[in-house]
């Protein structure tokens, strides 16, 4: 029995009460809510909102392939030969070839031996940790590890613990403490991270890792077709040796194009997690045109090595002039997101809001989603994004915030 008080219906909780008080707090200075707007056609470096064009930073679209006539052809192709649904799970039911297509494909392009695919790169996170570990292991993640993560670890019972945002000195010194009691120990970390655009020393961390016969899960939903000269993510980054890492994790849903999740690594290791992973073994497969969608989209990025030269070059050009401009990108570097902090979530909405009027969508990060003083908007940078684009977004950004004087914390 709970001791708070009572509450018959869901809608009444004071969780929902307070999330409404607080929307009425914004609404009431005048705010408008920048959520679930409608989108027509696809989202990259340019969007389509309500009749107009905007150029577009709110989609991980990052190699422009979502709308791509040969993703979408390969897409109404699958549909047609094999329908709309997998229909069960895959092992219960059977697979289409395009499933072990894709996943052999990522396994290639990552240079492991083998990878498995889930409906969503969430659903990946927290179906893979919440199985791998459990209440005898220990598992250390950076704290600003997403959300998925964060479940999955929980979900699985081990000692979770974080270290300070890429503090491996603090890593070190909690795996000193921890390792010996614990039967497994996983370190997990992002390729990239999405609210900073920075990411790990990932060969330090390996040696860390060794050091303390500790395994490591590495999530690339921001890295994989960003970092590294061909798109190969973090490990490419850093010449990495790809058995240093146990598990690469990511996304079809940012570079490749689709919806759905990946791990690839040792043959052995994937084998077993077909056969036990609940949220695989229980869950429908993939839906062919996904797959096919992402299959192509990885072909593609190696066809076509261009894309993400040219990310790396828009990337670069943002960063170079955003800070010229004298604007905060915070600890951004190398991967395709760039925060221009605010430190203030009324301010940061506000000027959201200004923007898109003025023809630029980029959505607000705001408290609680990070802490008050580190509001920010987030840019997320695409292949199809043109000189002028990304040059009249930093203007624009830099007169806005000129015109609001200093900033520091709204007086409301
Ligand atoms: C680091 C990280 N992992 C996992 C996910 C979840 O991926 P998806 O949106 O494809 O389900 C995200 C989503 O943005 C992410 O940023």
């Amino acid at each position: 029995m709970g001791r708070g008080s009572s509450v018959g219906r869901l809608e009444e909780a004071p969780e929902v009460v307070e999330f409404f008080t607080r929307m009425d707090h914004l609404a009431s200075l005048g705010m408008v809510d920048p959520c679930f707007r409608t989108v027509e056609g696809p989202a990259a470096g340019t969007v389509n909102i309500g009749g107009r064009t905007l150029i577009n930073f709110s989609c991980y679209n990052y190699l422009g392939l979502a709308g791509d006539p040969r993703v979408k052809r390969a897409a109404q192709d699958a549909i047609e030969r094999f329908g709309t649904s997998a229909s069960a799970s895959r092992l219960a039911s059977g697979e289409r070839p395009l499933h072990r297509e894709l996943e052999q494909a990522l396994a290639a392009f990552l240079g492991v031996e083998d990878a498995m695919v889930f409906t969503a790169g969430y659903a990946t996170n927290v179906a893979v940790l919440g199985h791998i570990l459990g209440a005898r292991d220990l598992v250390i993640h950076d704290e600003f590890a997403h959300n998925s993560i964060l479940l999955g670890c929980q979900m699985s019972r081990a000692k979770r613990l974080s270290f300070s945002h890429n503090d491996l000195a603090a890593l070190d010194d909690l795996l000193r403490r921890n390792r010996a009691d614990a039967d497994k120990a996983l370190i997990v970390v992002e390729g990239a991270y999405s609210m900073d655009g920075d990411y790990p020393n990932l060969p330090r961390l390996v040696s860390l890792a060794r050091q303390h016969n500790a395994s490591i899960f590495v999530d690339e939903a921001h890295s994989l077709g960003v970092m590294g000269r061909t798109g190969r993510g973090i490990g490419e980054h850093f010449a990495i040796e790809r058995e240093a890492v146990d598990l690469w994790m990511g996304t079809l849903s940012k570079s490749l194009a689709s919806v759905g999740g990946y791990v690839a690594g040792s043959r052995r290791l994937i084998h077993y997690l077909k056969y036990t992973v609940p949220g695989f073994v229980f869950s429908a497969g993939m839906s062919p045109a996904d797959a096919v969608a992402a299959l192509t989209a990885l072909r593609l990025i190696e066809q076509e090595p261009w894309r993400v030269a040219k990310l790396m070059d828009n990337t670069r050009l943002f960063l170079a002039e955003a800070r010229a401009a004298g604007l905060d990108t915070g600890l951004s570097r190398d991967t395709a997101v760039v925060p221009v902090i605010v430190r203030d979530s009324v301010r940061c909405l506000r000027l959201s809001a200004e923007l898109f009027e003025e023809g630029i969508n980029v959505f607000p990060m705001i408290y609680p989603a990070v802490a008050e003083d580190q509001a920010r908007l987030r840019f997320f940078i695409s292949a199809e994004h043109t000189t002028e684009h990304l040059c009249k977004a930093v203007g624009t950004v830099a007169r806005l915030l000129r015109a609001g004087g200093p900033l520091g914390a709204t007086q409301e």
